[in-house]
């Protein structure tokens, strides 16, 4: 089986779709400084109400301000039609639907039922299908819930399936709350393996208990190949409250260094990435690594 992981960037995106004011500007640099780092995925802005994440207002702005590298996918979450032609216009390269395994969370996140959500997305897909785009799909709250609380792992490998059938080339699997542990996110795992092949699956895990690098360490075994994860560590979700940042890219990429794994990133060029953006948010990186190195 091959060592390369795919690493799916979400910091311009989860990480802050969760930072008050943020100068577009600031954005973009962050944009342009992770693909020279070499990442060659970066998940950019989100066409969402600004009603509901007025952070992620200015995606347009963003996306027709950043310098795009060749091979580099620049991607936006899209969570109806409206959002989709959005992205279109914004020349977005991939877009992603959001839905939860969680019916409480899809009703606070996307207000609309987990069924609701699967008849939104449809049309999505469709026009993202005709117009060449490939469909990313999210599943929320994979190993727990901040309003209900234990989430089966059969729910998550239905909804996970459902997204698939309908279309989504690649399924990502969010602990939205960071509370899974290594055991856990293995049993998860493997329920949504048994619907859908892994080589769709990605691991989207927040750090909020300091358990993503173990959970991801111990998927990594059972043969998955994609890891979401924010430079800095920034991010967390409007609409889970307490949920802190996505697991570090920094911490990622310099423990699949270390396990024998190949991103394609400059770690140090990560870092400088990550320190960035942070000197703009006021606040250091959430990342062991980058704190490490900085301090040196
Ligand atoms: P709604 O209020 O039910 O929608 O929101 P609506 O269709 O009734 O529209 C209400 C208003 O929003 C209308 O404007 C629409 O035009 C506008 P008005 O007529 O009142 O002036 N509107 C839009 N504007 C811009 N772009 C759009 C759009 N759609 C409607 N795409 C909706 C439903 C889904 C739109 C809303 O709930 C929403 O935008 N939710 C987004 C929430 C969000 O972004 N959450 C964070 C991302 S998910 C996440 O972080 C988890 C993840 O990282 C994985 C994990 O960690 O688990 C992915
Ligand atoms: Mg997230």
């Amino acid at each position: 089986m091959s060592n390369a992981i795919k690493l799916v960037e979400v910091g311009p995106r989860d990480g802050l779709q969760n930072e008050q004011a943020v100068p577009t500007a600031a954005k973009i640099q962050l944009v342009n400084d992770l693909a020279e780092a070499g990442v060659n995925y970066i998940e950019t802005g989100a066409f969402v109400s600004p009603k509901w994440v007025p952070q992620m207002a200015d995606s347009g702005e963003v996306f027709a301000g950043i310098a795009r590298h060749p091979g580099v996918t620049y991607a936006a979450l899209t969570p109806n039609l409206k959002g989709f032609e959005a992205a279109l216009a914004a020349e977005a390269n991939e877009v992603a639907i959001f839905g939860a395994a969680s019916e409480a969370f899809s009703q606070k996140n996307i207000n609309c039922s987990i069924a609701a959500s699967l008849e939104r997305f449809a049309p999505v897909i469709e026009a993202a299908r005709a117009a060449n785009l490939p469909v990313r799909g999210y599943v929320s709250c994979v190993l727990g819930c901040p309003y209900e609380g234990e989430i089966a792992p059969e729910q998550v490998a239905w909804v996970a399936e459902k997204l698939y059938q309908m279309g989504c080339y690649e399924i990502s699997l969010g602990d939205t709350i960071g509370v899974g542990t290594p055991s856990k996110a293995q049993r998860m795992l493997e329920a949504v393996a048994s619907q859908v092949p892994m080589q769709h699956l990605a691991l989207h895990f927040h750090n909020t208990y300091g358990q993503a690098l173990a959970n991801i360490a111990s998927c990594l075994p059972m043969g998955v190949r994609t890891i979401d994860s924010a430079v800095a560590g920034l991010g967390g979700c409007p609409y889970a409250k307490g949920a802190s940042g996505n697991v570090a890219s920094e911490d990622v990429v310099y423990m699949l260094d270390g396990m024998g794994y190949t991103t394609g990133i400059d770690l140090a060029r990560l870092i400088d990435a990550g320190a960035a953006i942070c000197r703009t948010l006021g606040h250091a990186p959430r990342s062991n690594v980058a704190n490490a190195e900085l301090a040196k």
